[in-house]
């Protein structure tokens, strides 16, 4: 069975039951500041699971998208994906218990044809603490049901997962009772991880056992909770009943039910097969990737499922418009596109296929997801671009890393330090993936090509200054553009220092009345606005650019003097602007290329890159435009491309 044609039935189930059938929400939530994407079905409908009337009714259903991105690494065993579909039934207020547990079960064993014998149910044991009773209600009702199919209807106590591994399960045993951690739903988790104004409630989840043989690297004994691959969670009925209020756990005014089940599971189940990639909606992708590797998806299982995941996250994602960009939602498209490449490249696929790859996924959703076929284009051309731009990122990184091995053998009356074949500094290591986006990962294989040992020492070096760094840029995030800087990393010293050559050239081009009227640099783009009475010819901008990068390719230092403000006031060489909110010992930066010509010299706070060499990339201006009356605004980036 399809996963397509399971998404129709349940629908039609669910509309045949009395639910208005909605429309998925975007996976970039709308209005909700605390989360990156739709993670689950209810999402969307907090508002109305706490009491606001829904426009549809009490009764409604969806097949949601739902992109989890803490599962990115993950991927690669049978059944995790980032990207999956929920499908969804809500009681806003309406039905309960015993219309819920019967209704799923209904649809899995008539609708989609699943044995009854292998399909096993948990259920909440109890929470004293937060004052929730043990759910005898769901047992009872899910007795009656095992008893009308003939199947058995043992209960047991398991408690937490780990102690389900001590205990085990019986024969004839089909009901489990669970804790907090296993059988209680809330976007936070279990009771007491909820913030306070968080709802939630005990939850019944249903099991299908596929048969394999247990795997006791995940304990000692095999039940439904275990994560060895024999059991596979296909649906979560969620009792939405409690809001965490100071004082502890009060009822909400109305029960609700919030039901979520994996379509791409629950196919797999109605499969037989344990492997989700195998199912109707994945497989085009993988065959797509044996003819174009050559290789087999019985031999590479790992990299097959983590290119066919990466690809169909990308293509949605994009297709909610949320392009590849270092920034929130965007920089996770970029990781699964750049993690997809590097197993891309491990299976020998050729450059230049991932849009080819998208098509496949296109084609299979587009039935169902209408903005799919809408932004066809877009979807592959950015995909296209983003799978380009890393290869060439990959390139330069390897350069670099090359360049780094042969300065190693410089180091002068560092015995250690030249000892190339085993060793290598972590500063060294931190720069190739700070400065130049080259992955950990590869540093560490390209290492291992040459006979270079990186050991755990080394690498808790690295992982210290990486801290060290994403704290520093944190703190700089904090501080809010201080002194027109995000933060003090490097590409925004480099950016920084950059800034001071285009207004050089600006002044050099269009004269002495330009100065500086604002400044804001990230890691991305230097923003800045110059005192220009109108606009600057593109002609012009070309000069200026040029004149930047000759500046920066010819190389020089950059040089720091520390002078009285009066003194640098007075001197017509040291350009500045807003003197008034400088100290009186002020700080002057020149920037002097090789043979002795100053570039720039300006009043600034700093930081400064000390040498031109260190600015990567090639100064672009991407646009200017009006930012207020005789003020003209520029953005620019520095290139890698
Ligand atoms: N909201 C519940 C879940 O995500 C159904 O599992």
């Amino acid at each position: 069975m399809s996963g397509n044609e399971i998404r129709q039935k349940y629908l039609a189930f669910m509309e045949k039951h009395g639910h208005a059938v909605i429309p998925s929400a975007a996976l970039v939530p709308e209005n909700d500041p605390t989360t990156l994407f739709t993670g689950s079905g209810m999402q969307p409908l907090v508002p109305y699971l706490m009491g606001e009337a829904h426009p549809k009714g009490a009764r409604l259903a969806d097949s949601q998208k739902c992109f989890r991105a803490e599962d990115i690494e993950e991927v690669g065993d049978n059944r995790h994906t980032t990207f999956f579909e929920m499908l969804g039934n809500w009681s806003l207020g309406d039905y309960f218990k015993a219309e819920q547990l019967p209704w799923f079960y209904t649809f899995l064993v008539e609708e989609v044809g699943l044995d009854p014998e292998k399909i096993y149910v948990t259920v909440f044991q109890g929470d004293e603490d937060a004052n929730v009773p043990r759910d005898e209600e769901s047992v009872a009702i899910w007795k009656e049901l095992f008893a009308a199919r003939g199947v058995s209807d043992g209960v047991a106590e398991m408690g937490s997962e780990e102690a389900g591994g001590v205990r085990g399960m019986q024969d004839g045993e089909r009901i489990f009772y669970y804790d907090a951690s296993k059988n209680w739903w809330s976007r936070a988790g279990k009771p007491e991880n909820m913030p306070v104004g968080e709802i939630g409630g005990p939850d019944s989840e249903v099991f299908y056992d596929f048969g394999t043989e247990h795997d006791p690297a995940f304990g000692e004994n095999c039940h439904p909770n275990c994560d060895c691959g024999r059991f596979l969670e296909i649906g979560n009925s969620v009792f939405m009943e409690y809001l965490k209020t100071e004082a502890g756990f009060e009822k909400l005014p109305t029960q609700n039910v919030d039901f979520g089940g994996g379509l791409e599971r629950i196919t797999a189940a109605a499969n037989g097969d344990a492997d989700v990639f195998t199912i109707d909606l994945l497989w085009p992708v993988i065959e797509q990737i044996e003819e174009l590797s050559g290789s087999q998806y019985a031999d590479n299982h790992e990299a097959f499922r983590v290119i066919t995941d990466h690809i169909r996250g990308a293509v949605f994602m994009i297709g909610d418009s949320v392009l590849p960009s270092n920034a929130e939602q965007g920089y996770f498209v970029r990781r699964l596109l750049r993690r997809a490449v590097r197993y891309a490249d491990a299976l020998g696929i050729p450059a230049g296929e991932f849009p080819n790859l998208a098509e496949s996924v296109i084609a299979t959703y587009e039935a169902h997801y209408a903005n799919l076929t809408m932004q066809r284009d877009t979807v592959k051309t950015a995909i296209a671009g983003e799978e380009e731009q890393f290869r060439k990122t990959l390139e330069k990184g390897l350069r670099e890393f090359n360049k780094t091995l042969s300065v190693l053998t410089q180091w002068e009356g560092d015995a250690e330090a030249n000892n190339q074949g085993t060793f290598m500094p972590p500063e060294s290591i931190f720069k190739l993936i700070t400065t130049h986006g080259f992955p950990r990962e590869l540093v560490a294989e390209e290492a291992v090509k040459r006979g270079i040992t990186l050991d755990d020492r080394t690498w808790t070096a690295v992982d210290a200054l990486l801290a060290e760094h994403q704290e520093k840029s944190r703190a700089g995030a904090e501080q809010k553009f201080k002194g027109g800087l995000a933060d003090q990393s490097e590409k925004v010293v480099e950016y920084h220092t950059t800034t001071h050559l285009m207004l050089a050239a600006l002044r050099h081009f269009l004269g002495e009345h330009v100065h500086q009227a604002g400044s804001n640099i990230t890691g991305e783009r230097l923003r800045f606005d110059f005192t220009h009475p109108e606009k600057v010819e593109r002609e012009t901008l070309d000069e200026i650019e040029t004149w930047v990068n000759n500046a920066i390719a010819t190389g020089g230092d950059v040089t720091i003097e520390t002078m009285a403000k009066s003194v640098a006031e007075n001197d017509p060489t040291v350009e500045g602007s807003f003197w008034d909110r400088y100290p009186d010992e002020v700080k002057v930066y020149t920037i002097t290329g090789k043979d002795g010509t100053i570039f720039s010299r300006e009043l600034c706070g700093g930081p400064h890159v000390s040498k031109l060499e260190d600015i990567k990339g090639r100064f672009v201006i991407k646009k200017e435009e009006s930012s207020s009356a005789g003020v003209r605004r520029i953005k620019a980036v520095l290139a890698t491309d």
